[in-house]
């Protein structure tokens, strides 16, 4: 079946008492053991609970894993992986990474002893580089963020299984639909469900799948250990988001095709980051690996004016930090999601004063071009 089709039907089998076609919300805390030493399955929605499980199982399902984990945030999920380590461990890592797992990384994890390398993961020499004794796994972004690097997840995986590391792929920008990484060979993935999985901009929630069964018991371990677990309603939004996944994606890389194209066109705009152009670096590996190029734009303009001016005059497209839903949204990344990077980073890796990040939403793309056409104006 292909993943359209298990994106549809997630939830679809789970309540075969009554046949509803979408899971129901179990909006309680606990349940009733049936007798002593007795269970239905579920004894208490820390440990599981029948609306996240839902999701849980239909993650797995759509990425090739023996489990899936839902979790209060992407943070958390990310959070939760990182128990995987112990003080002494090193970690190589993408390195225009999201800021805020940067954060997590260098300002949390580093005080329990975690040490990570911060690498191009487009560039193998350089990962190969970075291995120490001490190395236990590779953070991968699959898409960076912001400047939507397309990392090769075989020779990375090939790299780590000679080296006995886990291999992690954060595929948040690229969900099942595009790229399925445990197939590529990595053994966790991780997704910021906020995003595309969810898709409306209306709920936090982070998903973890894993590939081997004996690991994922101990990633549910820390998960029912931790308890940053997703509460029933943001598990049953995060579902019914799930199920139009591949058609929202459809749209909205084709409103992103297109902009991409007329923004490179823009006689004020000097660069465009996008996949989908054939002069993009990544662009042959990842019409040979993904399904599709995402439907994330960077770009620069000629002036740090511009940039606040575009901010202040697009009317459709909000001003919000946030990606992946069916509204588009424009954010400005050196002062905002990647303000916790540190500035020398930023500089050397271009997340300048004059990028600007486009997440392309559903919205009719000619109305889209229109508002960029305005807000590119004096
Ligand atoms: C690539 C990536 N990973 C992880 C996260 C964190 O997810 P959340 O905001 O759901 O905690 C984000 C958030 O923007 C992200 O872009």
């Amino acid at each position: 079946m292909n993943i359209s089709t298990h994106a549809v039907q997630m939830g679809l089998e789970w309540d075969t008492r009554t046949g509803a076609v979408t899971v129901p919300i179990y909006q309680t805390a606990t349940f009733r053991h049936p007798g002593l030493g007795q269970s239905t399955g579920y004894d208490y929605s820390r440990s599981g609970n029948p609306t996240r499980q839902a999701l849980e199982s239909g993650m797995a399902r759509l990425d090739g894993a023996a489990r899936g984990f839902a979790y209060a945030s992407g943070m958390a999920a990310i959070t939760n992986l990182l128990l995987l380590f112990k003080s002494g461990d090193h970690l190589i890592v993408t390195e225009d990474l999201y800021g805020g797992t940067c954060r997590l990384f260098d300002k949390i994890f580093v005080q329990y002893g975690l040490t990570f390398s911060y690498v191009d993961t487009t560039d193998m020499a350089a990962i190969a580089a970075a291995l120490l004794p001490s190395t236990k796994a590779i953070f991968v972004e699959t898409l960076t963020n912001p400047l939507l690097k397309f990392a090769d997840l075989r020779a990375i995986s090939a790299l780590c299984k000679m080296n006995n590391l886990l291999l992690i792929a954060d595929n948040t920008f690229l969900t099942p639909y595009l790229l399925r990484p445990l197939e590529l060979g990595a053994d966790i993935a991780v997704y910021s469900a906020t995003k595309y999985l969810a898709g409306h901009n209306d709920t936090v929630a982070g998903v973890v799948t894993v590939k081997d069964p004996v690991l994922a018991e101990t990633v549910y371990f820390h998960q029912n250990s931790v308890g940053a677990v997703l509460g029933p309603q943001d598990s049953w939004l995060t579902t019914r988001g799930i199920k139009t996944l591949a058609i929202r994606l459809d749209r909205q890389q084709e409103n992103a095709g297109r902009i991409a194209q007329w923004l490179a066109a823009h006689p004020r705009i000097t660069r465009v980051y996008y996949p989908g152009l054939k002069d993009h670096p990544n662009h042959d590996l990842m019409s040979r690996d993904a399904r599709g190029f995402c439907a994330m734009i960077s770009f620069e303009v000629d002036s740090h004016e511009l940039v606040e001016h575009i901010l202040m005059k697009t009317e459709l497209i909000s001003f919000a930090e946030s990606l992946g839903g069916v509204e588009s949204l424009i954010t400005f990344p050196e002062a905002q999601t990647h303000a916790d990077i540190p500035p020398a980073q930023r500089a050397r890796l271009g997340i300048n004063n004059v990028l600007l990040r486009l997440s392309v939403g559903i919205e009719d793309c000619d109305d889209l071009i229109e508002d960029l056409r305005q807000a590119l104006e004096e």
